[in-house]
């Protein structure tokens, strides 16, 4: 018989009030079971038009104020989250069998913490973010080799390449956060987080 919390659940699930000490451990466990990318997610967003969309990003910084992941802010993202700050993350961990799900507002995040992650990328991805104009149409590839050449032969010094101001990160501030875990038979067990009107985190326990 395996171990449960005090609500029954496995013991994965530890006895955490606190769900980003919860997402910690989950996350920790999955950078050491999960062949590539760990911290891989689905965004889900939605603009104007109320048609929802989905692709995969990195999450490149968690703590309690949210989920920090980056990209073109004039990506197609990037335009919804300016129309509808409303968003979702999903991560799906195969070699864990598990699930985090998270709703909230996003934020972009503050210039010098930008800047800080920006500056740790390798020159060729600060380069790609000036000459890629993310989710736009490209009349052909050359069009972009071009631009990578382009922005080479302006940023010539690897050390000092600026931040685009189209290019920043965009924090996810949670109202819900839910854990799931793969059962025998679909009985799988969820537990969710949500943050009460009095700004403090409830649990409840999911039918699956
Ligand atoms: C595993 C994985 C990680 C990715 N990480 C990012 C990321 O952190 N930021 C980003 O802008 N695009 C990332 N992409 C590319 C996006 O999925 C997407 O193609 C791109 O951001 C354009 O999306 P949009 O047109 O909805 O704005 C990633 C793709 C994959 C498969």
């Amino acid at each position: 018989m395996n171990e449960k919390n005090s609500l029954g659940l496995n013991k994965c699930f530890l006895d955490e009030d606190n769900p980003f000490k919860l997402f910690e451990n989950w996350f920790d466990e999955a950078k050491k079971k999960e062949i590539n990318d760990p911290n891989a997610l689905a965004l889900g967003t939605v603009g104007r038009e109320g048609i929802p969309s989905v692709r995969m990003v990195l999450l490149k910084g968690f703590d309690k104020n949210g989920f920090v992941f980056y990209t073109n802010l004039n990506s197609q993202k990037g335009n919804e989250i300016k129309e509808n700050p409303n968003a979702s993350m999903c991560f799906h961990w195969k070699s864990l069998l598990r699930q985090i799900r998270i709703v909230g507002t996003l934020k972009q995040v503050d210039d010098k913490t930008a800047d800080d992650y920006y500056n740790s990328r390798a020159y060729e991805s600060r380069i790609g973010a000036w000459a890629s104009k993310q989710s736009s149409i490209l009349e052909n590839r050359k069009q972009l080799l071009k631009a990578l050449d382009d922005f080479r032969n302006k940023y010539k010094d690897k050390e000092n390449v600026p931040r685009p101001k189209h290019w920043s990160g965009w924090n996810l501030k949670p109202s819900s956060i839910e854990f799931w875990l793969d059962g025998d038979n679909r009985i799988h067990e969820r537990l969710k987080y949500i943050l009460d009107k009095n700004n403090k985190w409830t649990k409840v326990i999911l039918s699956p």
